[in-house]
């Protein structure tokens, strides 16, 4: 059987982003776990806000073709998101909603989505740790017929959070983040 895939991309592109250290902690226990794992930065994507005339003029940016190929390329997601005014930055949605307008000949549009299985995280100082944001995820996703793993993790305090190598310093933190990366893996291989 082939190598299962992973993609992890941190939905923030601050340096010292507090998801950006979840989604490498993710990253090495996705590996740990056996996973071939790729993780990017959305820097290296950008995209202008989602736009409908932009759109028919020029089509889908190149970017959001690429990521949606990258997707593709994939068995499973996991998008590590911050929490901006209880929901998703901007940043991520409007990756989203660019993907969601790509078609590759012979697909339906948004069939990558369906296609793919994501899981979701969220790394934030407060107490609810991105929790709202992920519920708001969890629904974008859902609405692009995704499947959208049950296991998650909010990560609270984040600041806190970590060790001097940027592991996972609390067991109940690492356990939660074990048991997203275990379900990630199992219907990732199920779907394959
Ligand atoms: C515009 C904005 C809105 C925010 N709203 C929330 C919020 O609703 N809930 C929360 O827990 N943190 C909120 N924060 C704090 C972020 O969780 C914090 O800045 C976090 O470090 C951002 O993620 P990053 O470190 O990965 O960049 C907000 C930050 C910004 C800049």
């Amino acid at each position: 059987m082939s190598a299962l895939k992973i993609l992890v991309i941190p939905g923030s592109l601050r340096s010292g982003s507090l998801n950006a250290k979840l989604a490498a902690a993710a990253a090495h226990e996705l590996a740990q776990s056996g996973a071939e794992v790729t993780r990017i930065s959305l820097s290296d994507f950008p995209l202008p806000i989602y736009d409908g005339d932009l759109q028919a003029k020029s089509g889908v940016p190149k970017n959001a073709v690429n990521l949606k190929r990258m997707f593709g390329a994939h068995h499973g997601v996991l998008i590590v998101t911050p929490e901006y005014n209880s929901s998703v930055p901007a940043l991520v949605k409007n990756t989203i909603d660019w993907i969601s307008r790509v078609q590759d000949p012979h697909e339906a549009r948004g069939q990558v989505f369906r296609e793919t299985v994501f899981a979701i995280a969220a790394a934030s100082g407060g107490r609810l740790g991105g929790s709202r944001a992920l519920a708001a995820l969890r629904l974008i996703l859902s609405a692009c017929h995704a499947t959208v793993i049950p296991n998650q993790l909010a990560l609270s305090f984040a600041e806190q959070a970590y060790d001097d190598t940027d592991r996972l310093k609390h067991s109940a933190d690492h356990e939660t983040l074990q048991a997203m990366v275990r379900q990630l893996i199992d219907v990732s291989q199920r779907m394959m």
